[in-house]
């Protein structure tokens, strides 16, 4: 708007100076008073009005009147860039909102997720544990296995024998236990009546003596090596019979025997009720 005034006021003054020119400058007037109905009139009432001056006028208002209308346009254009502006300010804030709003659920989402890998480490880190632990569990029962199938089976039951009384002799003799029941691992030899330590073990064994005839003196001996480690005696003064055990955990060497002896001048009876037997076993081996 000022600079169409601007313009306005240049053409007035070229106006002016031109109509001051042509009357000789005769009207008194200063500078400074000049105005459009002066000019107005000059123009109707100068007989020296010349054809320039009516078309400078014309030209002016033509001028005037756009001037008018790319202002109006331009504040038209103005206040339409003013309100998509403020649209765009609105919808730039909804959208940092909006954004704001995500990263705090984008934030959530993350934690949660790092929350869930923290727990899945963990959890991963405890079943390596129990699967070491497992690993070793296995390993530790198949060693027991291992030492199962390798540790020897010793186990012997024998009966004395089916013909009756056995001795007095007058030196002592090793019983030979002919009846074999059980033998696992041949450790026991019925051919000697000795029995053989096949490791280096802790052994189980259980002995008896038997007697039915009057007056007779009954007794076995029961020898590690060349030890003796234990004697059943007894005597019978009238009819009927004497009866005696014991039993003996022994620690024995590979290759000790154990067997049952008869002392001189002592008798044993057994007969099909198997009345004196000799057992033995392995405990373990040591
Ligand atoms: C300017 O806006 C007014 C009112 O909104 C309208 O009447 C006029 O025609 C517009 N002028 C131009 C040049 O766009
Ligand atoms: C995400 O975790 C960080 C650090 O652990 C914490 O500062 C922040 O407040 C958490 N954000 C949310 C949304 O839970
Ligand atoms: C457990 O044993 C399996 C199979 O031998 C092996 O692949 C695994 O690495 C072992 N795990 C641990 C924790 O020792």
């Amino acid at each position: 708007m000022r600079r169409a005034a601007v313009f306005l006021a240049l053409l007035l003054c070229l106006l002016w100076t031109g109509a001051r020119g042509s009357d000789g400058g005769g009207t008194g007037k200063k500078e400074g008073d000049f105005d459009i109905q002066e000019v107005k009139a000059a123009h109707d009432q100068s007989s020296s009005q010349t054809q320039m001056s009516t078309d400078v006028w014309a030209e002016l208002q033509r001028a005037n009147a756009d001037l008018l209308a790319r202002v109006t346009a331009s504040e038209n254009k103005s206040t339409a860039l003013e309100n998509r502006m403020s649209s765009s300010e609105k919808q730039v804030e909804e959208l940092q909102r909006e954004n704001a709003d995500l990263l705090a659920r984008v934030t959530a989402r993350e934690n949660k997720s790092t929350d869930l890998l923290d727990r899945a480490t963990a959890n991963e880190k405890r079943s390596t544990a129990l699967e070491g632990r497992m690993n070793s569990s296995e390993k530790e029962v198949e060693e027991l296995q291992r030492e199962n199938a390798d540790r020897p089976q010793v186990a012997f039951s024998a009966g004395l024998t089916d013909s009756g009384s056995v001795g007095p002799f007058s030196t002592a003799m090793t019983l030979k236990f002919s009846k074999v029941f059980t033998n696992i691992g041949q450790a026991y030899n019925p051919t000697t009546g000795i029995f053989t330590a096949p490791v280096k073990g802790a052994y189980y064994f259980r002995f008896n003596m038997w007697e039915s005839r009057k007056l007779t003196y009954s007794s076995v001996v029961l020898y590690h090596n060349n030890q003796r480690k234990m004697r059943l005696l007894d005597f019978i003064d009238r009819s009927g019979f004497v009866s005696e055990s014991n039993s003996m955990v022994l620690q024995l060497e590979k290759g000790d025997v154990v067997y049952i002896v008869l002392p001189s001048s002592y008798g044993v009876r057994d007969d099909s009720h198997n009345r004196i037997i000799f057992s033995g076993f392995l405990l373990f081996p040591v």
